[in-house]
């Protein structure tokens, strides 16, 4: 159910990936214009009016980080591409499409940010090759003013979390949290032991690049007030035409569903946010704006746009099995709660899932206000909204029986 599409999907109103164009050639012809502002700090301002969030996640202000790290000495940037969410296709297919318009934002953010090294995090694969392609060609042309380290990620589940992402990058050790600006120390290796990195997902710069070839009122007219602009979402599951889809923030959810078209069986539930997200029957989406403030009072978040679909033939506890079990095995070693917890979660979900359950309420007790541990809390967060979703089936397993066919 989880396994995905290649294809990209534009649609109307498409803007990142309509731009799709893998030589500098045909990049230039369809920006037409040099996005270089010469100068540390230019484009804040932009960025700001433009109300860019972050799409890797979290979605944080772009700007207010890229103010942060510009005050600082000599700062180092990260572009993301780790895409370690399995059920996430977006960051592959945007630099497979669109390698340069990735790569001029990052050039765009290292030049507001002032800073002296610069690395593209990527998963290995299609997208590191084309990436590499790319850069030789910008670098054969003189096109970019800062050289890029390639850095292929490890592939993990935390592989694009941000600690992670230091650590293969920049050799820097730190603890996970949830601060935007990282001073780690350089552990291991000689170097400037206090600088800033700016950690960014390669969507986020090609809207930053956009941005900066159209300015922020460009920028504004899709979206919503609080959050501008369009989004990658990749869709996967029970649906006629999964793939990546370019929406603007706010799409209603039935709206996005229509576009991926209906499979032989009509969506019951849709999994929002990846494998740390939210079960929820479809009804309760179809009028809902997918953005963070649309999904918000569901206890739901669109993450790094990941909408799965479950249709009423398949067993969405089986599905969250499966899901907690691929969690479990990704646990950090060093994380007491997670290894206590996980595997004991992952268990008796498979339990239920088998119908030999554990009464639910057992279930339900183990995942109840974590906090320990962000990848704990999100596979606690993914059980419990299945027990709500799937409430009836949770009745019938209980009873034995289990509603899909086979
Ligand atoms: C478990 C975990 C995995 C993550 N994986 C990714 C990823 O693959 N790519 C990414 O850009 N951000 C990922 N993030 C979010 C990053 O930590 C970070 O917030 C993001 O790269 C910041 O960029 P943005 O402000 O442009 O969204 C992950 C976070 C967590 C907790």
């Amino acid at each position: 159910m989880i396994a995905m599409g290649e294809r990209a999907v534009t649609t109307r109103g498409a803007r990142l990936l309509s731009v799709a164009a893998s030589d500098l050639d045909g990049h230039i012809a369809r920006v037409r214009a040099l996005p270089w502002r010469g100068g540390v700090g230019r484009l804040i301002g932009d960025v700001q009016a433009a109300g860019l969030t972050g799409r890797g996640g979290a979605g944080e202000p772009t700007w207010r980080k890229l103010a942060t790290v510009a005050t600082t000495e000599r700062p180092v940037v990260v572009a993301n591409a780790a895409e370690s969410e399995p059920a996430s296709a977006k960051d592959v297919t945007l630099l497979s499409r669109c390698p340069h318009l990735v790569l001029d934002g990052l050039q765009l953010a290292v030049e507001t940010v002032g800073a002296t090294a610069v690395y593209l995090y990527v998963r290995p694969g299609p997208a590191a090759r084309i990436a590499r392609a790319a850069l030789a060609e910008r670098a054969a042309r003189r096109w970019d003013l800062f050289p890029v380290r390639v850095v292929e990620a490890e592939e993990s589940f935390a592989a694009g979390e941000e600690a992670t992402v230091l650590a293969r990058t920049t050799g820097r050790r730190t603890r996970p949290t949830r601060s935007v600006l990282r001073r780690g120390r350089t552990m291991g290796r000689p170097g400037p032991p206090d600088r800033a990195t700016l950690v960014q997902n390669v969507e986020t710069l090609a809207h930053l690049a956009q941005i900066a070839y159209h300015g922020p009122a460009w920028f504004r007219r899709l979206g919503t007030a609080a959050e501008p602009g369009t989004f990658l979402m990749t869709v996967s599951g029970m649906v006629a035409r999964p793939g990546v889809y370019e929406v603007p923030v706010g799409i209603a959810g039935s709206a996005l569903l229509d576009l991926a078209g209906p499979a032989d069986d009509p969506v019951a539930a849709v999994l929002l946010g990846g494998f740390h997200g939210t079960w929820l029957p479809t009804a309760t989406i179809a009028g809902r704006p997918l953005s963070r403030a649309g999904l918000e009072p569901l206890g739901a978040r669109p993450g790094a746009g990941v909408l799965v679909a479950a249709s009423a033939a398949q067993c969405g506890l089986a599905e969250t099995a499966a899901i907690v079990h691929y969690l479990a095995a990704q646990r950090r070693p060093h994380c007491g709660p997670c290894r206590a917890g996980l595997p004991e979660i992952a268990a008796r979900m498979t339990e239920l899932a088998h119908g030999r359950g554990p009464d639910s309420h057992r279930l339900a007790g183990l995942v109840a206000g974590h906090g320990a541990c962000r990848h704990l809390d999100g596979a606690a967060n993914l059980v419990r909204s299945a027990l709500d979703t799937f409430a009836t089936e949770v009745r019938r397993h209980h009873g034995g029986e289990c509603s899909c066919p086979g």
